[in-house]
């Protein structure tokens, strides 16, 4: 048990409550990061004249070192020690010995936490907008190739009106670059350095912590030392959006699993996705997708678990918030690992779009176009409703959909209709005539396109 405040104790730790209370099985993974902020703690120490240069040079290459052999796997982190500091700490005085003792001069553990899961979180930040980039890209793909792709659009998951494939996932699109911009605004304001906050009052140090501040990256120190030890909001913020992500994947999920089931057949999930059953030699599951939609919860979960440890927390550390690791890391992995595998899985993807089309062609999913065309004769909107209500009555009573019905069917329910009916509601038709702004029209959906590739390349060019 390798502990760094055992003087003022005058009785071992019990074993149960050292394992209780220690973290290194799960912070060991903040060792760069601890690091790091050690490194521009000393330098910042040498250059306030806290420590000499002899010392902050023997303490960077010492702390190098560690870095090193444990890349290299001739160090291990065990769980002889408390935390990843208490390693770090430990292993420099082994080294260097006696100027080791002074890298935490000026500093707490709760300062030093504080910042190294900042940091952490900071370039997870990054991965996660990679990560979403690529999904944005194999999205993009899809919908390009599929402007002209007819597909039935749905509400209360009834068929409602012909859309687009290139549409439907321009939908996504839209949710995950809303995800992506979101986790800028994060970044944004999380980027304070917390470092010279010390325990919870600052210190008596003259500190730098601008000097810190611009080593690590930060826009510039945390405003108040109490806040910037006591703080997780932005964790919680991170898990926040991680659970929109979620979400948005699980929404995905859901209809790439209507799609691929035996009534629907729009899509067939690659064998590399799927699994089969141990009974059923005909199946072939998409436990991907199924996977994804489930692992919400657990993310749902961290953001819910770590919100309710800070609840009830007065100023300023409390022990309660090493609590924020395990959930933190667990959704950034389960995050991470969702968005690989669905990008995979739908870049791998094909579409049955005969059977989409002919879906769109059934289920009178033109009866709207068929009322705008008997307003565009002269008559009222709500009394075209009825007459089309009334001609789908009869269609469904006779089995056919409202273009098979004859100039004469259709003229016996309302003498506005004539021949040009027929090209008013063709599927063609139907999604070239929605030009609204954000609508399926190919034309629309060009423009869509051009913006979504120019908007993607700035975000490449600046990451
Ligand atoms: N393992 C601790 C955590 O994750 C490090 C900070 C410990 N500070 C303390 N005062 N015990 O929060």
């Amino acid at each position: 048990m390798a502990q760094l405040w055992g003087g003022r104790f005058t009785k071992e730790t019990d074993k149960q409550v050292y394992d209780f209370n220690a973290s290194i099985s799960f912070d060991a993974r903040l060792l760069a990061q601890d690091i790091e902020g050690s490194k521009a703690h000393v330098k910042m120490l040498e250059r306030c004249g806290i420590i000499t240069g002899e010392e902050r040079d023997s303490i960077l290459a010492g702390l190098d070192g560690i870095l090193a052999d444990v890349s290299s796997g001739s160090l291990q982190i065990t769980s002889e020690y408390e935390d990843i500091h208490s390693f770090v700490e430990a292993n420099l005085i082994e080294r260097i010995g006696d100027a080791g003792k002074k890298m935490h001069t000026g500093r707490s553990r709760n300062d030093q936490v504080a910042l190294d899961m900042r940091l952490y979180t900071r370039d997870n930040i990054g991965v996660m907008k990679d990560r979403l980039t690529d999904l944005l890209q194999t999205l993009l793909t899809i919908i390009e190739a599929n402007t002209n792709t007819f597909m039935p659009g749905f509400t209360h998951l009834q068929k409602a009106q012909p859309v687009t494939l290139a549409h439907y996932f321009a939908a996504y699109f839209e949710m995950f670059r809303r995800d992506y911009d979101r986790l800028c605004d994060i970044y944004e304001r999380m980027n304070y350095c917390p470092l010279g906050a010390g325990a919870l009052a600052g210190t008596t140090y003259p500190l730098d912590r601008d000097y810190t501040a611009e080593l690590l990256g930060f826009t510039a120190p945390t405003a108040n030392s109490m806040d910037s030890v006591s703080d997780r909001d932005y964790l919680i913020e991170y898990l926040a959006a991680l659970s929109i992500i979620m979400m948005h994947l699980s929404r995905f999920c859901e209809e790439i699993i209507i799609w691929n089931s035996n009534e629907y057949r729009f899509v067939n999930i690659d064998d590399a996705f799927a699994t089969g059953s141990s009974i059923m030699p005909q199946k072939k599951n998409p436990d991907i997708a199924e996977l994804t939609r489930g692992k919400c919860g657990r993310v749902y979960g961290s953001l819910m678990a770590l919100l309710t440890t800070m609840k009830g927390l007065p100023l300023a550390y409390n022990k309660d918030m090493q609590e924020d690791k395990e959930a933190a890391f667990d959704a950034m992995d389960t995050v991470e690992s969702c968005l690989v595998l669905f990008d995979k899985m739908i870049s791998t993807m094909t579409f049955n779009t005969d059977i989409m089309r002919q879906s769109a062609a059934k289920g009178f999913t033109n009866a709207t176009d068929a009322a705008d065309y008997l307003v565009s004769k002269g008559v009222p909107f709500r009394d075209a409703h009825g007459i089309i209500g009334q001609i789908v009555l009869y269609c469904d009573r006779n089995n056919k959909s409202i273009e098979e019905c004859s100039l004469e069917e259709l003229q016996a329910i309302s003498g506005y209709f004539d021949n040009d009916i027929y090209d008013h509601i063709s599927m063609e038709a139907c999604v070239e005539k929605r030009l609204t702004k954000g609508g399926p029209a190919p034309l629309r959906m060009e423009e869509y396109i051009r913006d979504c590739r120019k908007w993607l390349s700035e975000r490449e060019m600046r990451s």
